[in-house]
């Protein structure tokens, strides 16, 4: 259960973020043109497998969010911007990329903030492709977007990429882009979110007759365990449903998936790496899990009508990123590539285990920032629509 300490410091919120943007540039410097997805020993480049390959959004985001943060302090950097557009556009064909589950990831994190930026269509062009290449994914059977292993597997990670079908819906009129999106998050949550607020990793359904047949894993503990980083996915994806649908379903379950990871994490908000986790791995935290959820909060807490939860959720959020801030960065271990240290990728697989990863650092950056950005009072204040 998660506890509450002193309030938070801006200052300290403030530096991390600085010293986010002195790793990137370290890598962007040592690397050109690399994108990584975790460290080994705390270095990025290295042989080991990517197991899926779908984390390339997320070093481009980086840089437009150190771009925002520059504009918005009263000095545009051409730097960051340059960086940003050169990492961002070598991503573009993958808009029709029909292997991965994870266009969003690629592409809001990319393209959508480049397009706040310059509202250039032919950006949005791509948002909306890819928005279509993902509804692609639809089995009419099971009513769920196949996840990248088989057409029989939904996975929980997948949440964080309907948006990307939500949007370009919206920016097309298609009743059916939207339709895919909405059955895919009903149909995630009846069988992947369970009564408590915990999720499942994956989820398998009869291809011929569409029935569920039973959840599973594979980067959490056991099949009816709760894998941290899914149910943080879960908690953020849920809530950019309801962003886009105001369907009060999707908040509720975005809801229950927040109070289960607040109830059930250490008291500093950093969760071991599934909930259940055996007696030999318990220790192992995953850092990114908690970065996420706290993005995740950040966002959530503005959508109650009850200001009184929103605060709770809010507070939680800080108290996650001071925990990060104060116990997790590299900023003491001047061999360490990465920013936050303590993410777990994939411990089966023995990938990216207490190591650096990059939606982890993203998540960080995107939630350093909103907070920074946001005040309190801002809470009780009704968001748009959307991302
Ligand atoms: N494949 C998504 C994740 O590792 O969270």
């Amino acid at each position: 259960m998660i506890q509450f300490g002193p309030e938070i410091d801006r200052t300290l919120l403030a530096d991390t973020l600085t010293f986010a943007e002195k790793q990137v540039k370290r890598l962007v410097e040592k690397h050109p043109g690399f994108y990584p997805i975790y460290t080994k020993n705390g270095k990025w480049k290295h042989e080991g497998p990517a197991w899926t390959h779908w984390c390339d959004g997320f070093l481009p985001g980086m840089m437009w969010i150190f771009h925002r943060r520059a504009t918005e302090a009263g000095s545009p950097s051409a730097f960051w911007m340059d960086r940003a557009i050169e990492y961002s556009r070598p991503l573009e064909p993958r808009q029709y990329d029909k292997d991965v589950h994870d266009l969003g990831f690629i592409f809001l994190s990319t393209y959508h903030r480049w397009l706040q930026l310059e509202r250039d269509p032919k950006l949005n062009d791509v948002i909306v492709q890819a928005g279509k290449t993902m509804a692609l994914r639809f089995q009419e059977k099971g009513q769920y977007l196949r996840s990248f292993v088989s057409e029989d597997s939904i996975f929980i990670d997948i949440m964080m990429n309907v948006a990307i079908i939500f949007y370009a819906a919206r920016e097309t009129g298609d009743r059916k882009l939207r339709d895919i999106a909405i059955r895919h998050a009903l149909t995630t949550r009846r069988y992947l979110v369970r009564g408590d607020g915990s999720t499942a990793h994956e989820g398998l359904f009869d291809l011929q007759s569409g029935e569920f047949l039973r959840q599973t894993t594979h980067q959490g503990f056991r099949g009816d365990s709760c894998w941290s980083r899914g149910l943080a996915w879960a908690l953020y994806g849920f809530n950019s449903c309801y962003e886009y649908t105001r369907d009060p379903r999707f908040l509720a379950t975005a809801q229950g998936c927040a109070d289960y990871y607040l109830t059930h994490t250490n008291p500093d908000g950093v969760p071991s790496w599934d909930f259940q986790a055996p007696d030999d791995s318990r220790h192992l935290l995953d850092t990114s899990a908690a970065a996420i959820a706290a993005a995740g909060l950040l966002r959530l807490c503005r959508q109650l009508p009850d200001p009184v939860k929103g605060f709770y959720y809010y507070s939680s959020a800080l108290r996650i990123l001071r925990t990060l801030c104060e116990k997790h960065t590299a900023k003491d271990d001047a061999k360490w590539e990465g920013i936050l240290k303590g993410g777990v990728y994939h411990i089966h697989k023995a990938l990216g285990v207490d190591e650096s990863v990059m939606w982890g650092e993203y998540f960080f950056c995107e939630a350093l920032e909103n907070a920074l950005r946001h005040s309190p009072a801002g809470v009780r204040k009704h968001n748009g629509a959307g991302r």
